[in-house]
């Protein structure tokens, strides 16, 4: 089984997309969809997989090669995960990283020892015999040196027979090894992080080199697939999305506009908790992708449900009480929308291949943090509409690689997550029309001073929190007594965790004295420098 479902051919230039896989063996490491992202990144289709996969699963996903991943834990005590013997039995070559070079050593005949204490960051590598898998890390050093990034504490000790040790480092002795005969490979360091220098190359290498994978994982060609499969998926029935103007939905949107035309209706709702101008915004960059002939005619609902949201939340502080309620509000408004139209049978949706990942939890149940995340449930079941996930094998950079191809602007495709709550958990306690006016204006400042300072794009995520507190403040003569906006912003690749980021004092100078001055409303403006953990990124 695969989670790609059906796999015909759909150009005639394309054999197959998702031909010559790489199966990616999940121990649990932070980085496994790095490794992931970086394989695919070379135009290879490749999945992640739980570490107890199971054999069929393997056979029918037909690899041309086997990529373990690293993990938390150590293979020298019992109870830890192991590589399945399906995956030696599957006859192509495997490259363990980190973790899954230990195992491979443990389990083939080598060994390993425990270490209390982790080496973690740069490391010099040294070129003992390279063959071709290690060859574009040193091919520029002059002194066969490579800078690699390592993390972690056990190391391989004794090579498994047949293998021999292809490079070392100060703390890992054997630090990668290689069984050429058999098409074995481990190496210590982490070549899937930007920190190892040329360790793209080095996947690449893999992958193509020594797999075998061509490779046909292109935007282009990942449209045509989608497109063929939502045709067959959904034949002639009608289909509703629920549009937001966020990455996901919009690249759904355009992709089934190609795909289905008219037989798709966009359900856009107006909560009252949007941005300054968002739902204009959204319609225009819609409007202009299809003047332009970029995609095709889309029916794009505008539902004003802001007076139903902002009653159903009249007096209430607790900020999971309001998610409820936005939620719920949502789903009541949705359904009518939708049951208004005829001979709707699907639900497109812009699940992502990281939702898929977090739900598919492995067995043993300590490899994954399963997150729940805001795509999937939530819909009644009375609504009885099959799902249309085309996103589902995608990465984020992926899709918005995607949503470029489709035309659409590139403002709507790089635009910072904006959580569906919306401003309902921006602003603190009780939220109020009067509330959401001023934080509307409040971070609306902050953004365009950040695109014009060019530093929109330097930050994961930024806005305005509106925190219902007075506080002094004195405008010319006069003395104010009103409330504090709070600004966010922070840098991060996951948003699991994320750093404050540090943005020039000048620059916050500059906002804050612009929305104390512009807006009446406010009199004092702070900066967070909290970070995540042990604060989140929203601040209800
Ligand atoms: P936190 O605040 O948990 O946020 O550090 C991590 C990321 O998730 C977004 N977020 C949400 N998105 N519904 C959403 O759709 C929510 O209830 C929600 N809460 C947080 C947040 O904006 C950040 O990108």
């Amino acid at each position: 089984m695969s989670l790609s479902g059906s796999r015909q051919p759909i150009r005639e230039d394309v054999t197959d997309l998702h031909s010559q896989p790489i199966l990616i063996v999940d121990f649990g490491s932070q980085y496994t969809q790095l490794i992931a992202r970086r394989v695919r990144e070379v135009g290879v289709y490749c999945e992640i997989y739980p570490f107890d996969i199971d054999a069929t699963v393997l056979r029918e996903f037909a690899p041309s090669g086997v990529i373990l991943s690293g993990g938390p834990e150590t293979v020298t005590s019992g109870n830890t995960p192991r590589i399945p013997q399906c995956v030696f039995d599957a006859n192509v070559p495997v490259l363990g990283i980190c973790y899954g070079m230990q195992a491979m050593a443990a389990q083939l005949g080598g060994a390993v020892a425990s270490s209390n204490r982790r080496e973690f960051g740069h490391a010099q590598l040294i070129s003992q015999s390279p063959g071709a898998l290690l060859a574009p890390l040193f091919a520029q050093a002059e002194n066969q040196t490579a800078n690699v990034w390592m993390s972690h504490g056990d190391k391989v000790t004794g090579l498994p027979p047949g293998f021999e040790c292809t490079a070392s480092s100060d703390s890992a002795p054997i630090a990668a090894m290689e069984d050429r005969a058999h098409g074995y490979f481990g190496v210590q360091f982490h070549p899937e992080v930007t920190h190892t220098d040329r360790g793209g190359q080095l996947i690449e290498t893999f992958v193509r080199d020594i797999c075998g994978s061509q490779g046909q994982w292109t935007p282009a060609n990942i449209v045509d697939d989608a497109i063929a499969k939502v045709r067959a998926q959904v034949g002639s029935d009608e289909v509703v999305l629920g549009l937001s103007g966020g990455v996901d939905s919009s690249v759904v949107a355009a992709l089934l506009s190609r795909a289905i035309g008219p037989k798709l209706t966009c359900i856009f709702v107006d909560n009252g908790l949007l941005r300054q101008g968002e739902r204009q915004q959204v319609q225009d960059a819609f409007a202009a992708a299809m003047a332009q002939g970029q995609i095709g005619k889309l029916d794009i609902v505008v539902v004003d449900a802001v007076a139903e949201f902002l009653e159903h939340l009249a007096g209430v502080e607790d900020p999971e009480a309001k998610r409820k309620i936005i939620g719920n509000t949502f789903i009541d408004v949705f359904d009518r929308e939708a049951g208004a139209l005829e001979n709707v049978g699907w639900l497109a949706q812009g699940t992502i291949y990281p939702d898929v990942i977090e739900s598919a939890a492995s067995k043993y149940g300590n490899a994954h943090v399963i997150k729940s995340h805001h795509n999937v449930g939530g819909l009644p079941e009375r609504m009885k509409l099959g799902l249309v996930e085309p996103l589902r094998e995608l990465f984020k950079d992926e899709v918005r690689k995607i949503g470029l191809h489709l035309g659409l602007p590139e403002a709507l495709i790089h635009r910072h997550p904006f959580p569906g709550p919306g401003l309902g958990v921006r602003i603190l306690g009780e939220v109020r029309p009067a509330y959401a006016e001023v934080l509307r204006q409040a971070d609306a400042i902050f953004i365009d001073e950040l695109r014009a300072a060019n530093l929109y794009n330097q930050v994961s995520q930024a806005f305005a929190v509106y925190l219902p507190v007075k506080s002094v403040g004195v405008v010319g003569d006069a003395r104010r007594y009103e409330h504090v906006i709070a600004l966010r912003a922070v840098e991060t690749v996951d948003f699991m965790t994320a750093r404050w980021a540090h943005l020039p004092y000048a620059f916050i100078e500059r906002v804050s004295n612009r929305i104390i001055n512009e807006i009446a409303a406010v009199s004092r403006v702070v900066y967070d420098v909290s970070s995540k953990p042990p604060a989140t990124i929203e601040w209800e």
